[in-house]
């Protein structure tokens, strides 16, 4: 590292978006814009548009969420604008000074089609002077020195990435994105308490913050039970069995996947790998995970399934150690560089 690097690792999520720089800078706000409707809204929110936790809760603006199942969306201009504007934001909150040369490694989805990641790069080839985008579930290994014979499953919002670890940068038959995460665990949610109670108000919001308190695979630990309001008025309703159902939607298509990375593992390999399963990503939380997949993979032999310990910052800081690892002049020969 030179004397005058700024070194940041960024994870560009779905759904929250992580940034921590080589000065101490560590944030993560939710990866969304948003946008006055009108004048006044300008008026009140005093600019044009607002990025992450200052976009949330002012119902005068209009959200836009960049990524959608963990790749920047792409149907017209305004996602494009809006994606921008996303990693304007996340540079500038690892606060760059004047005459500093910034190197930026950013952590996507494992799958994340090359065309995603140039797309990436295009965007932010202005705003810093060296990029590399790479494998977030990559970046989470790295972070935790488990690069060789290691599997990390990073639960996310829009997808859930499972990787295989060999000891270098994971090629493509390494890697699997299954698109069905937490947004999809909300969706079924969602649709599960409104037929059992089909008077109750939810909202997207209400519906993630009920999963995020309670949810659960297995055996439940006790009964959730949680205040909804029909009709204005405030109701107790038991949805124990809704939540065991949504957050156990996502199970079989993990098991499956990681199954098949598994018999990709030379046999040598394999005992080493299935000792070294890691559950990274918000849905890593989920009560119960780590001894579900466990248990789904008995068959193989001996399992040990962990989760990290930090969910937000687990892939930045591990973009962060790549970097100070590694000088930037190398950056090309494991990612897509700028
Ligand atoms: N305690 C919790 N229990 C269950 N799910 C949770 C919990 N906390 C967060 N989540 C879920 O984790 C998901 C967000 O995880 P994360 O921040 O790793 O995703 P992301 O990186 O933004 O998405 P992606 O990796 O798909 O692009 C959301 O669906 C969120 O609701
Ligand atoms: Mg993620």
């Amino acid at each position: 590292m030179e004397k005058h690097d700024l070194l940041i690792g960024i994870d560009l999520g779905t759904s929250r978006t992580s940034v921590v720089s080589s000065r101490g800078a560590r944030v993560t706000f939710d990866s969304v814009v948003g946008f006055p409707r009108d004048v006044i809204g300008v008026r009140l929110l005093g600019s044009t548009y607002a990025v992450g936790d200052e976009a949330i809760d002012k119902n005068y603006l209009d959200l836009h969420y960049p990524l959608e199942d963990g790749v920047l969306k792409e149907s017209g201009d305004h996602d494009q604008d809006t994606a921008r504007k996303l990693l304007e934001y996340a540079i500038a909150r690892a606060e760059p000074n004047e005459g500093e040369r910034v190197c930026a490694i950013i952590g996507v989805p494992a799958d994340a089609s090359g065309v995603n990641q140039s797309r990436v790069l295009e965007l932010v080839r202005d705003m810093v002077d060296v990029a590399m985008v790479t494998s977030e579930p990559f970046l989470v290994a790295f972070g935790l020195e488990k690069l060789i014979n290691s599997i990390v499953i990073d639960v996310g919002a829009g997808t859930v990435d499972i990787c295989g670890l060999k000891g270098g940068i994971p090629r493509s038959d390494d890697q699997t994105s299954i698109t069905k995460a937490g947004d999809f665990i909300d969706g079924l949610l969602t649709k599960a308490i409104s037929s059992r109670y089909p008077g109750a108000k939810l909202t997207k919001r209400l519906v993630k913050e009920i999963k995020e308190a309670h949810a659960f695979v297995g055996k439940p630990e006790q009964p959730v039970e949680v205040t909804l309001r029909e009709g204005g008025k405030p109701v107790v309703v038991d949805i124990t069995e809704e939540v065991r159902m949504a957050c156990e939607s996502i199970v079989p298509e993990i098991l499956e996947y990681t199954e098949k990375l598994i018999a990709g593992f030379d046999p040598m390999d394999q005992p080493e790998a299935l000792q070294n399963i890691i559950l990274a990503g918000g849905g890593s939380k989920i009560a119960g995970l780590a001894q579900v997949v466990a248990n789904g993979l008995s068959d193989y032999g001996d399992i040990n399934v962990s989760c990290v310990k930090d969910v937000v910052y687990a892939g930045c800081d591990g973009a962060l150690k790549l970097a100070r690892e590694l000088p930037p002049e190398y950056w090309s020969q494991i990612g897509a560089t700028t």
